[in-house]
């Protein structure tokens, strides 16, 4: 169990209504008992990445999986249970 990845993301971009392009791109796997921290300068887009994994917000392209769970397509009921 301790390799297996509770988070995955692919490819995940957002870009806001205003056109303006937060995320490009980002790719990136939690394993198990990892401990992670999340460093970038104000504006970098930690706060949007952050809300796209629990969808306050909808990414506009990428693949988000939490534990076996499609976070991206999930409906309000799994998307609670996620949360
Ligand atoms: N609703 C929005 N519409 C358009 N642009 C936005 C919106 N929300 C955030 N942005 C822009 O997206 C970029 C990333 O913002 P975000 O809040 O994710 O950064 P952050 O890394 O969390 O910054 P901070 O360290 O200041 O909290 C910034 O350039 C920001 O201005
Ligand atoms: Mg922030």
């Amino acid at each position: 169990m301790q390799n297996k990845a509770i988070l995955t993301i692919k490819n995940l971009d957002k870009i806001y209504p205003n056109g303006f392009q937060a995320l490009y791109d980002i790719n990136l796997e939690i394993k198990h008992g990892e401990f992670i921290v999340l460093l970038g300068l104000s504006g970098s887009g930690k706060s949007t990445l952050l809300r796209c994994i629990n969808r306050l917000i909808e990414p506009t392209k990428g693949m988000i999986n939490f534990k076996d769970n499609d976070v991206t397509s999930a409906d309000k009921r799994l998307l609670k249970s996620i949360r």
